[in-house]
C-alpha cells in the first residue's frame, strides 16, 4: 500500500514539472501579467498581428522590404525597420497610401480598411522594430 503511493506521486512528478514549462492560458492571470491590458505594450502587440494580416505580402514578415510580392514592385516596399520617416508621417502614409502622399500608388490606402486603433497601433509596432537613428 505505501509502496503504491510512492509510485502514484513518481508518476505524477514529471507532469507536474511538465506543466511549469506550459504558457500561462489565454485569460489566465498569468496571461494577464505578460500582457498588460493596455498601453504600450500593448499596442505593439496588436499592431504586430494587424501588421502580419495586411502588410507582410509586400513588406514582409520582419517588416524588411522583402515580402513574397515584393519584387513586383518598382519601387519596392520600404524596409520599414530602416525608415527614417517620423510617427505622424507613418501614420499617414498608412491612413491615405501612396498615391496621395505622392509616392507609389502600390501601397494601398489602409484608411477604408482598418480602425484609427488598428492604424495607431501599427504606427507604435513600426516604432518599435525600428533601427534608424533619427
Ligand atoms: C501591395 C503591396 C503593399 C502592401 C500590402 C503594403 N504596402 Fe506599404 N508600401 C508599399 C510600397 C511599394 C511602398 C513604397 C512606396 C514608395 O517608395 O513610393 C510602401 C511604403 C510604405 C510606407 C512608407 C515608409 C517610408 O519609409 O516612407 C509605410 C509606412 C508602409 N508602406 C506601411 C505599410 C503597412 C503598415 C502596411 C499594412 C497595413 C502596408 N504598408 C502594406 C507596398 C505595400
Amino acid at each position: 500500500m505505501r509502496w503504491g503511493c510512492l509510485v502514484a506521486l513518481l508518476a505524477c512528478l514529471p507532469l507536474q514539472l511538465a506543466a511549469a514549462d506550459q504558457p500561462p492560458a489565454p485569460g489566465s492571470q498569468a496571461m494577464g501579467a505578460l500582457l498588460p491590458r493596455d498601453g504600450a505594450d500593448a499596442a505593439v502587440f496588436r499592431g504586430g498581428l494587424v501588421f502580419g494580416n495586411y502588410c507582410i505580402t509586400c513588406h514582409g514578415m520582419n517588416a524588411d522590404g522583402n515580402g513574397r510580392a515584393a519584387r513586383l514592385y518598382n519601387p519596392r516596399p520600404a524596409n520599414l525597420r530602416q525608415s527614417d520617416k517620423n510617427d505622424a508621417y507613418m501614420l499617414m502614409m498608412i491612413r491615405r497610401g501612396g498615391q496621395a502622399m505622392g509616392r507609389s500608388e502600390f501601397m494601398p490606402p489602409w484608411g477604408a480598411e482598418l480602425t484609427e486603433e488598428q492604424m495607431s497601433d501599427l504606427t507604435v509596432y513600426l516604432r518599435s522594430i525600428n533601427s534608424a537613428r533619427r
